[in-house]
């Protein structure tokens, strides 16, 4: 198959409907990361995702709407909760959980009686859903595994062959995904995957607790309430490794470990020799690191060293996603190597 690449406009985005509509999937831009969507009511459509992608298929998919009438249909019940979130936080990166209804079928829940949906803000993401006409299921649109895709050539990088049409609508704003969460009680928020709306965002309405497995591995046979957070993710072909040092303490550390093919990401600007600039700031971070991450590959690196985020508003995205690429390895400069 012949992968086609159109820059968004109305007609790239009737194209795509068109596609997704026949029960195709396209790659699609949203302002946290590329998806690669379709008709989320369609069994067979959303099945030929998880195969492009490689992906378990216990692992359910988000279903992305364009306007809140779309909500009611695809579920059995609305938390008066959620509706507040929405009210404030909608369309954006975040994604609610809620009863499924029987529009969801079992490929795109996962096998679970729940539903993920998000609507998303960037305007493309939009258009398309517009034109659709109908709720898309969109996983992020990398190969099961890799690092998630923030521009169309990732997605292109990873999907070439795959699927037919990738519409390309420019770098992702957020760069990591959605803040996923659910309603443990009426007055109260769990965040099973932290993003773009923070844990602070969210406690101006209400409790919010951080699911456990956002920071720490899940032992092994653990029941997780986000499938998603069992798999070893987004992680570059490289070793990476977080150090728990920052600065010039950092900096030494690197290059007292550094040899053939090893990278570091440092929060100082400007990269020199094994150094790659990865931002002070938590919202640049997060919307450079998976990027980063790629070029490590591209750059054939065998080792990445990452210094150590904050965990403050998108900071703790950043570090949940670190934590998973590093498969939850952290050195002090103290340790042996
Ligand atoms: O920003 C995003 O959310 C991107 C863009 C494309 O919208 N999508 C995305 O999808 O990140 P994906 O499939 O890569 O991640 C979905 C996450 C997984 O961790 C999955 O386990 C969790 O959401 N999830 C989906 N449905 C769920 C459900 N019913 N209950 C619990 N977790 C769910
Ligand atoms: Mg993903």
């Amino acid at each position: 198959m012949k992968t086609e690449v159109l820059p968004f406009s109305e007609d790239s985005a009737k194209k795509a409907a068109e596609i997704l509509a026949h029960g195709g999937i396209v790659g699609i831009p949203t302002e946290t990361v590329y998806g690669l969507a379709a008709d989320a009511r369609d069994e067979s459509a959303v099945r030929s995702i998880f195969a492009a992608k490689g992906r378990p298929q216990d692992n359910p998919l988000i279903v992305h709407i364009s306007r809140l009438e779309q909500l009611p249909p695809l579920v059995r019940e609305i938390p008066p909760l959620a509706l507040k979130i929405a009210e404030r936080f909608w369309a954006g990166p975040l994604t609610m959980i809620f009863p499924k209804s029987g529009l969801i079928p079992q490929a795109t829940s996962g096998g679970l009686d729940t539903v993920a949906v998000r609507m998303p803000s960037s305007p493309a993401a939009r258009a398309i859903i517009d034109a659709c006409g109908f709720p898309l299921a969109a996983p992020s649109a990398n190969l099961s595994g890799s690092p998630s895709p923030t521009t169309a050539q990732h997605v292109l990088n990873d999907m070439d062959g795959r699927i037919p049409l990738i519409i390309d609508g420019g770098e992702c704003s957020c760069g990591v995904e959605s803040t996923v969460l659910c309603f443990p009680t009426e007055d109260s928020v769990r965040i099973l995957r932290p993003g773009g709306v923070t844990a602070e965002m969210l406690s101006e309405l209400c409790r919010v607790e951080i699911d456990p497995a956002v920071t720490s591995e899940p032992e092994k046979g653990a029941k997780v309430l986000s499938p998603g957070m069992k798999y070893k993710h987004y992680s570059p072909k490289a070793d990476v490794l977080i150090v728990d040092a920052h600065g010039e303490e950092f900096r030494e550390w690197c290059e007292a470990h550094s040899g053939e093919g090893v990278i570091a990401l440092s929060q100082e600007s400007g990269g020199q020799g094994m150094f790659r600039s990865f931002g002070k700031d938590p919202q640049e971070q997060a919307h450079r690191l998976f990027a980063l991450l790629r070029e490590a590959d591209e750059q054939g690196a065998v080792r990445v060293y990452v210094e150590m985020p904050s965990k403050e508003g998108i900071g703790l995205a950043v570090y949940n996603r670190l934590l998973r690429a590093a498969a939850f390895r952290i050195v002090g400069t103290d340790d042996e190597q």
